[in-house]
């Protein structure tokens, strides 16, 4: 296998891993590690940050709370905590999250950022590549994340701005912005949970609304929402169910349309399945707007040293600006020579099969499904791959009946030194 060779690389540490290579340590990196480790595949994990679930520690606001019951976040192998609510507080998903990692035994490598991964077509094995080691396996699985990195949109005048402007991801509470006038751009679901605590401060955001968005109620009569179209969606056609969620939100909500939130013609589950675009689950946001305590602004034309004109003529003053503006994954940054992805950095496969991808290359929690799409890769790649490993595993055990100097299968990885 030729590895390490290129001049740059000189002093990098080749570390040839027995098992597969997981990039990435949140939900999906820690739900494939232990459906493998179940499976009997040891797997290393390459994490750039020094915790698990970083999103989730350090880019997240105080008063996140998963939208969904906690039985459509679980990872595989292992519930919430009985005495967990229905909607678990970020803290509590954070400690379930640190539990299913010590429970299952796993141990990333932290602070190992994957700067680039490519297939050696000649060895047959992925050399994926940190600040400070190559690491090589037959196996990569791509557990990098939807939300990678921010999307921070170019937005005329926005260098000359006076105040603050952060994103959602830097964002903990509205505590920082008391008494200010805020400008929130963005209206999907970060936009205006940051709005409703803004106001809990006893700030005035103006949210910015540029195109349509579809709200919905989190609970229907004491349902969850998501709960029923779940159920729904197993007697009924899709669009049938959209109809349904749009009736059941109108006579709970009333109509969004005329707070300035116009509906997409397109369903709220048919839009998320072609575009990703989530429909907002309202946690209270919703009656804000109706009391004019959230503004709902047109487009941003251009902001200015100290406000912000909107496509509509109208000119406000700002003391703050947030970038409510979304994320986006970052896998075309380090994996090279890949056609699996698109430009965006999402499986080219749609769900339910975009989990397995050509030479040992799979992807876990790129399904546009939060959480539940992550279990269903998880499970789907850990039984492809153990049934690979067992393969492998007798073979070698054959070859290497009697060699003494044989390697252990459960130790993960093996150094091989500097090259
Ligand atoms: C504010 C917010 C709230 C959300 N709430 C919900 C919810 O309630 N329910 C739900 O189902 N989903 C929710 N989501 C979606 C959320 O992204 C997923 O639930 C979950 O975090 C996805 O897990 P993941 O492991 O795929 O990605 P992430 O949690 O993003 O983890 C990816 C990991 O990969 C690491 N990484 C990235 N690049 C590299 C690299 N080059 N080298 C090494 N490591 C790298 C990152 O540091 C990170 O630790 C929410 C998202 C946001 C932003
Ligand atoms: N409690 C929870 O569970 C919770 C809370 C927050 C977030 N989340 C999840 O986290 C993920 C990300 O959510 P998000 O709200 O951060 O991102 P998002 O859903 O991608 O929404 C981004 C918003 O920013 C707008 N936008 C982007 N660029 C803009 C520009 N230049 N000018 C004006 N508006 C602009 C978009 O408008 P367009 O539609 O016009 O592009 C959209 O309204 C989602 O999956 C979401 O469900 C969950």
């Amino acid at each position: 296998m030729g590895s390490c060779k290129d001049q740059e690389e000189k002093q990098a540490k080749c570390v040839f891993v027995h098992g597969p290579i997981i990039v990435g340590a949140g939900p999906s990196g820690l739900a494939v590690s232990a459906c493998l480790s179940q499976q009997g595949v040891p797997s290393l994990i390459l994490e750039k940050s020094d915790c698990i679930a970083s999103l989730w520690q350090n880019k997240t606001y105080d008063r996140l709370k998963l939208h969904l019951p906690k039985q459509f976040c679980e990872l595989p192998l292992l519930g919430f905590p009985e005495n967990f609510p229905k909607y678990p507080t970020k803290h509590q998903f954070i400690a379930y999250i640190e539990s299913y990692a010590s429970h299952f035994k796993i141990q990333p490598r932290f602070k190992q950022a994957v700067q680039k991964a490519v297939f050696d077509h000649v060895s047959g094995f992925w050399k994926v590549r940190t600040q400070d080691s190559e690491y090589i396996s037959k196996w990569l699985i791509v557990a990098t994340g939807e939300n990678a990195e921010p999307v921070i949109p170019e937005i005329v005048g926005i260098e000359k701005f006076n105040g603050p402007v952060v994103h959602t991801s830097e964002y903990k509470s509205g505590s920082e912005f008391r008494n200010q006038k805020v400008l929130v751009v963005g209206c999907g679901n970060s936009g205006m949970e940051v709005s409703l605590d803004l106001c809990r401060h006893n700030a005035i955001p103006h949210m910015v609304v540029r195109n349509s968005v579809h709200v919905l109620p989190r609970e229907i009569f004491g349902f969850s929402t998501f709960g029923i179209a779940m159920a729904l969606l197993k007697w009924l056609p899709l669009r049938l169910v959209d109809k349904v969620l749009i009736l059941l939100a109108n006579i709970t909500l009333g109509s969004t349309d005329q707070l300035g939130l116009r509906r997409p013609k397109t369903g709220p589950i048919e839009l998320k399945n072609i575009t990703g675009k989530t429909p907002v689950l309202d946690v209270g946001a919703l009656s804000q707007i109706k009391s004019g305590k959230i503004k709902v602004m047109e487009g941003v034309k251009e902001i200015t040293r100290n406000g912000a004109r909107f496509t509509d003529g109208q000119e406000k003053e700002i003391d703050s600006v947030i970038l409510a503006t979304g994320y986006k994954s970052n896998v075309p940054t380090w994996l090279k020579k890949c056609e699996f992805f698109t430009k965006d950095g999402m499986p080219k496969t749609p769900f339910p099969n975009g989990w397995k991808g050509e030479n040992g290359l799979y992807t876990v929690g790129f399904t546009r499904r939060g959480l539940r799409g992550t279990a269903f890769d998880a499970v789907k790649i850990a039984t492809d791959i153990a049934e690979q490993w067992r393969k492998f595993m007798d073979c070698n055990n054959n070859n290497n009946n009697n060699n003494s100097n044989k390697n252990s299968c459960n130790s993960h990885v093996i150094l091989l030194g500097k090259s």
